[in-house]
This record gives structure tokens, C-alpha cells and sequence, in this order.
């Protein structure tokens, strides 16, 4: 098979690196001047049971796990340029995962060299090592199924006799390129690398060795990463630990001060929705000594992406994008649902979204279904409301008469979720839904409707009904951000009291 652009010559990497080499990092570490970037080494196991989504809001590839979680994002602009590096000891798994994420990456590459035990416990990582007809079984297998260049990283073997040996049967499976980490493998980053060994195998292969560049003091500019490639005769080099330290290592203009690299790194991330735990870890590794510093304690108390901005004053750049991305969600949601019912099941669908600024302030389509049900002597309407983990957004159901109806779109809390399902039945039922504009149906009373407190002849029950509502109403909007955070969420509103705000959590 064709090998695909990268050829892996005069090239600097972001190394792999577990929680770290994530999609800001990694747009970061090009941005900055890196030619190609490693994603963090993911299980073959868990990649094989994730399913490849087109997230259009975040304008990402996702590959999401079967609870939700994303595994691996990536998007157009790293696509020429990513490593996908998967942990593996089975050829036939490599292959499934290879094939899936293999349109949307630059090359494949099989992690050889990690110690950690969550890697070498199922005979990964670097116990692969000394079991190199696997190794050349999954290499082969790779090579030949899939069409982009295919690598590996590997530690040094205890000889050069038999590391020279086993990088020769590497590039005989056809590799693109192999890295090669030059410690053996029980080193750890504080010992000195191996330059003897690199070189004697760069010189004894022709397909390009990189050399692990020891980030540890050595490296912290483009100059000293352009020394080393000097100093060793090495024409590729990867980097971890300085490039995690501070990812504008990589600009030939010089490194910026850890704080503009910071403000940097958390566009990406908020631009792409980064879960914020990971964002907190990579922040914490370039914090360094300074992680305990006023700003470093704020970070490690924030739980969410709008508790880091607010930590980093990026308060105004974080919900201005967090708009942005609303906004876009709404569009793509309308323009792509139709809004004629569809049978799912026994559910009645329909694309509708529900606009607060449509109804007057003390009317909502709950109410005119409630009122509607009452006076046709139905039971009063069920409200079952899910959440999805991949945005927090969510869903209702309400039944009716033993039907169900529900709206395709998703929507921000539970309250407009129910809305929306309400406004489904309405207008399927062909009843008012009180909506500005709409004739007077009768159904809701006028004082009702004009949302007057009381006045003569209104009764006392009617006042009660109608503080709830108004407080409902100022409550709906206040609620949005609290309601957001709420787990899985199964509500059956309705019952007693209607429209009746949710509880806080
Ligand atoms: C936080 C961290 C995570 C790492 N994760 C991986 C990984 O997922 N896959 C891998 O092959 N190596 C991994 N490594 C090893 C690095 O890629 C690299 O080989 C090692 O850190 C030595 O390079 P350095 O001196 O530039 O840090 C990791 C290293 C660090 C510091």
C-alpha cells in the first residue's frame, strides 16, 4: 500500500505523552512551530469500542467510547501533521483500531517504550520488547492494512548488538520511521540517554531514526533543540517534558513567557471544549514550582472550564466562545430537523425548539397543556426528562392519554426540554399554545394570561397559581447555568404542581 506524506525526515515532534498530548496541546505545539504532534497513547481495547462522530458545533472528528466519553478528538487542522500512537499487543485489534481513526490522522504509530504498568500489564508498552515476533506481527499487520505511514517507539535493548537487532526487523516489516527513546527500560527521565546507541542504529537502518532529545535542563529553546540535532547527526527529533513545560519550545523566534503559552493553550481548549480536568493537569505541569502560587491553588479549586477561565481572567473570551458554540448549535439543530411529526418508536417527533421570547411572560405551553387536560378530563400530562453526556443537554418526553410526544432538539435545561416536549404535543393535537400573537383560546384566563396580580374577584387559589408561574418564569432563565451540571435527570413534573420549578441540586 501507498504510504502517505509524512516521511518523518528533518522533522520535530511533540513526543507522546498520556493526558498530555491532547487536541490544544497538540494545535498548540504546531502553532508554535512543531512539525508533527503525537497524541497520548490510547488503548487499542477501549479505542476499538468507540464510534467515529462528526461533532459539526466543535468542528472535531470524535471518537466516543459507548459511555459517552471522547477518547480521541482531532480536526481538519493537525490532520496532515497527527500521530495517532495506540497501546497494543494484539495484531488483529491494532488493525480495527488503525482502520478507524486512519482517514483522519497522518500516521499510526505503536507505543514499544512505555514502563508504566497500565501500559505493560496486558503485554504493552515496553514488554513488547522482548517479545519481537509480536512485535513484527503487529507491525506487518498494520503495514499492510492500512494506508498511511506506520512507526514505532521504542526503548533501547540491555545490548546494542540486540538493539541494533531489533530495529532491523522492525524497518524489514516497512515502516515509515522509527523513535527511539535511549534509555533502557528500566531508566527513568532523570538518567542521562544513550546518544552511542541512537547513533549506531541510525547508521546501521535507512529508514529516519528519532532521537528522544533529553528535554530534562537541556532543551529550553529552538536553539538548543537545533544544538542537539547538530551535536547527534540526528535529522528528526522528539520532544516530551520541555515541550509539555512550556510548548513554545518550538518557535524559532524564541520561547514566550509560560503565561502567554497558557492564555494560548486555553483558547484551544475552550474553543474545543476540553474536559477541564485534563486542561487543569497540563496547566498544573507548566505552573511547575509554581503551582502553588495564588493563581496555581485557584486552578487546582476549579471544577469546570468557566472556573479556569475565571481563574486566568478569561471570564469574557470563555462565554464569548461558549455563545458562539450555542448559537451554532441552535442553527445546526433547526436547519437539520424536520418539522412535520416522525414516528421514533411510539414517541411522536418533532423538530421544536422552545423560544421563551414567543409567550408572554406568565404563559407557557406546560400550563396550556395542563389546563387543556384538565378540561377534557384527561389525566395531567407526564414529564420524563433525560440528559446526554456529550453536551449536558437535554430531552422530555411527555405523555398524554397513553401517547408520547417529543422534541428531536436538544435543549439547554430541563425546563425547556419540557417546553418543547409540551409544544410537540400541542401543536400535533392542533390545541393553542399560548404563544404571543396566537388568537385567545380561552383556555388560560385573561388575568392569567396578562399576568396581573390580584384584583377583585380573583380568587385565592388563582393568585397562588400565578405567583408560581411568575416565579417559574424568572427561575427558568436563572436556572439554566445550575440545571446544566445536573447529571442524568429523570423528572416527572407535573403531578401536583404544575410547572412547578425544579429543585436545586
Ligand atoms: C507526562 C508524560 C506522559 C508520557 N506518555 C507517553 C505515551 O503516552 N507514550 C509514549 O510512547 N511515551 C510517553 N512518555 C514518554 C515520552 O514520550 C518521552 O519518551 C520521555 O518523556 C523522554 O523524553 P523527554 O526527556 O523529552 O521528556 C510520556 C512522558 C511524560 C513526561
Amino acid at each position: 500500500m501507498m504510504a502517505g506524506r509524512l516521511s518523518f525526515r528533518n522533522i520535530t515532534a511533540l513526543a507522546p505523552m498520556v493526558r498530555v498530548g491532547t487536541l490544544p496541546m497538540r494545535l498548540l505545539a504546531l502553532d508554535y512551530g512543531a512539525d508533527v504532534v503525537y497524541c497520548e497513547e490510547l488503548i487499542d481495547i477501549k479505542m476499538a469500542q468507540c464510534h467515529r462522530v462528526v461533532n459539526e458545533v466543535l468542528e472535531t472528528v470524535d471518537f466516543v467510547a459507548p459511555d459517552d466519553r471522547v477518547m480521541f478528538r482531532t480536526c481538519e487542522k493537525e490532520k496532515d501533521r497527527v500521530v495517532f500512537q495506540m497501546g497494543t499487543a494484539d495484531p488483529d485489534r491494532a488493525l480495527i483500531v488503525a482502520r478507524l481513526v486512519e482517514n483522519d490522522v497522518a500516521a499510526i504509530d505503536v507505543n514499544m517504550g512505555c514502563p508504566k504498568e497500565y501500559s505493560t500489564k496486558g503485554g504493552m508498552g515496553a514488554a513488547l520488547l522482548s517479545d519481537p515476533d509480536k512485535i513484527e506481527a503487529i507491525l506487518r499487520k498494520l503495514v499492510t492494512g492500512v494506508s498511511i505511514p506506520v512507526t514505532c517507539k521504542i526503548r533501547i535493548l540491555p545490548s546494542l548488538e540486540e538493539t541494533i537487532g531489533l530495529v532491523r526487523r522492525i524497518e524489514k516489516t516497512g515502516v515509515t520511521a522509527v523513535a527511539v527513546h535511549g534509555r533502557f527500560k528500566d531508566e527513568r527521565p532523570r538518567h542521562p540517554v544513550h546518544c552511542d546507541y541512537i547513533q549506531a542504529v541510525s547508521q546501521a537502518v535507512s529508514i529516519p531514526v528519532y532521537r528522544q532529545v533529553r528535554s530534562l535542563d537541556l532543551v529550553k529553546t529552538n536553539k538548543d533543540i537545533e544544538e542537539f540535532r547538530k551535536a547527534t547527526g540526528a535529522s528528526s527529533v522528539m520532544l516530551a517534558r520541555s515541550a509539555m513545560w512550556n510548548a513554545s519550545v518550538f518557535r524559532s523566534r524564541g520561547t514566550l513567557p509560560v503565561e502567554e503559552v497558557m492564555e494560548d493553550y486555553l483558547k484551544y481548549a475552550f474553543r474545543y471544549e476540553n474536559h477541564a480536568f485534563n486542561s487543569k493537569y497540563c496547566l498544573c505541569q507548566m505552573l511547575r514550582d509554581k503551582v502553588e502560587s495564588p493563581l496555581g491553588k485557584q486552578l487546582q479549586a476549579a471544577q469546570t472550564n468557566a472556573e479556569i477561565s475565571e481563574a486566568y481572567g478569561m471570564k469574557e473570551f470563555y462565554q464569548q466562545n461558549q455563545d458562539r458554540l450555542q448559537t451554532k448549535r441552535d442553527s445546526l439543530q433547526s436547519s437539520t430537523q424536520p418539522d412535520r411529526p416522525v414516528m421514533d418508536g411510539d414517541v411522536t417527533t418533532m423538530a421544536v425548539k422552545f423560544e421563551r421570547r414567543e409567550y408572554p411572560p406568565h404563559i407557557t405551553p406546560k400550563m396550556f397543556l395542563l389546563e387543556w387536560s384538565r378540561k377534557e378530563k384527561l389525566e395531567q400530562p407526564q414529564y420524563e426528562v433525560v440528559q446526554r453526556a456529550q453536551d449536558r443537554a437535554f430531552q422530555a418526553i411527555v405523555t398524554l392519554s397513553k401517547k408520547k410526544y417529543r422534541s428531536t432538539l436538544w435543549e439547554k435545561s430541563k425546563k425547556f426540554a419540557e417546553q418543547a416536549a409540551a409544544v410537540v404535543c400541542l401543536r400535533i393535537l392542533g390545541i393553542p399554545e399560548g404563544r404571543i400573537g396566537e388568537e385567545d383560546s380561552g383556555l388560560i384566563c385573561k388575568r392569567k394570561r396578562d399576568g396581573k396580580t390580584m384584583t377583585n374577584g380573583t380568587t385565592e387559589g388563582e393568585e397562588a397559581t400565578i405567583k408560581r408561574r411568575s416565579t417559574e418564569n424568572t427561575q427558568e432563565t436563572e436556572n439554566l447555568e445550575s440545571e446544566a451540571t445536573v447529571a442524568v435527570a429523570v423528572a416527572n413534573g407535573d403531578h401536583h404542581e404544575p410547572d412547578a420549578p425544579p429543585k436545586r441540586p
